[in-house]
């Protein structure tokens, strides 16, 4: 055993390829963010219109070694100086997670420095603590991306648990298919949230699946159909797709319901679990109504809000850096051994750990 490997207290690698960005961070030794390199992949997925697992590996394959690299060079360091690395070790794409962890297991034997397995979701239930003013345990996490769409209570760094998800499309998808009937391209989410600025949301009423109280689940599946229902029926009457105002009232009514069925159950989970503090996650995190009607309805519960900056939202490294060092800080670490799991569930999240 090294220096390194007994005094663990220096600078931490962090790696995240568990969908399509391929990222690296370093966290300091005091839990600051030293550096975040992300990759995204979206141009190589855009004319799919969806992300291709194959493509996706590929990609991370390519990358990986160079936003690595660049990570440690911008926070003015070299692979000597990484005293920990941590890596994704799932949910996501099963190809890149191998991808990602591989590398990281790889450097922690050829360094011969700790190795820290990450949930994704942990990392998103964390990201808010890049913030000088991080929130404190317990709170309430609304994850919602492309990928999924889904409410925790999170209690600590191993201490999340699945309160509810959606029972069909993702939050991300919603908008993303939304999107696509619209000839708005991939990923969609952004430009709806632009478009909708411009447009009544009470024009066109939009369903919201799902309201009663008894779980916490979302349903996007109704949306959608109500959405090619009334497009379908626009194009019928008019003889030409969906433009102008009609299109910016399309955007705001839909984006309108997504934001109220997410938020309706995020603020019954805090009221439920007598929490005080809602902290939101995801890509969809970074839509503008959904920030602020999330700050407006929470004041009104006596709820607080945390809202990571938007390239916190999305997926990065930098929220696997704070939780691996969340981890490092109980003296905690990974066996080499630890394998990608598709399909982990954050509630085995300290499963990942020995010691
Ligand atoms: O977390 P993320 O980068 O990747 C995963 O899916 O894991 O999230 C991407 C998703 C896409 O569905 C995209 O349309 C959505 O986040 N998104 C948005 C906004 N920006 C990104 N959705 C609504 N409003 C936005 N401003
Ligand atoms: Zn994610």
């Amino acid at each position: 055993m090294t220096a390194n490997m007994k005094t663990n207290g220096g600078p931490l690698l962090a790696i995240e390829s568990s969908c399509d960005e391929t990222a690296a961070a370093v966290i300091g030794a005091d839990g600051r963010v030293l550096s975040s390199v992300v990759h995204s992949q979206t141009a190589a997925h855009a004319p799919y219109g969806g992300v291709v697992p194959e493509l996706a590996s590929r990609e991370h394959l390519e990358r990986i070694d160079d936003i690595a690299a660049s990570a440690i060079a911008a926070a003015g360091l070299t692979a000597e100086d990484i005293d920990v690395v941590a890596a994704t070790y799932g949910p996501g794409l099963i190809g890149g997670l191998l991808i990602g962890l591989t590398w990281a297991k790889g450097f922690a034997r050829g360094r011969d420095v700790p190795f820290i397995g990450v949930h994704h979701i942990e990392g998103h239930l964390m990201a808010a603590a890049a913030e000088v003013t991080a929130p404190a345990p317990p709170y309430i996490g609304l994850v919602v991306s492309g990928g999924h769409s889904a409410l925790y209570r999170f209690d600590g760094i191993g201490q999340a648990k699945l309160l509810g998800q959606t029972r069909d499309d993702a939050a991300g998808e919603a908008f993303d298919k939304t999107a696509k009937l619209l000839g708005l391209g991939y990923p969609g989410g952004a430009v709806i949230d632009r478009l909708a600025a411009r447009g009544d949301p009470t024009k066109i009423p939009m369903p919201r699946s799902l309201r009663d109280r008894s779980h916490y689940d979302f349903s996007f599946s109704g949306l959608k159909t109500a959405v090619r229902t009334w497009v379908e029926a626009y194009r019928k009457r008019t003889g030409h797709d969906v433009e102008g105002q009609d299109l910016f009232d399309l955007c705001a009514s839909v984006q309108d319901a997504i934001v109220d069925m997410l938020l309706h159950k995020a603020i019954l989970a805090c009221r439920r679990q007598q929490v005080h503090t809602l902290v939101l996650g995801g890509g969809v995190a970074a839509n503008s109504q959904l920030r602020r009607d999330a700050v407006a309805r929470a004041k009104d519960n006596d709820i607080t809000v945390f809202v990571p900056p938007k390239a916190l939202c999305t997926d990065n490294a930098v929220m696997i850096g704070l939780a691996a060092h969340a981890w490092r800080k109980l003296g905690r670490s990974s066996s080499l051994s630890l394998t990608a799991d598709a399909n982990a569930v954050v509630e085995a999240a300290a499963d990942a750990l020995t010691g």
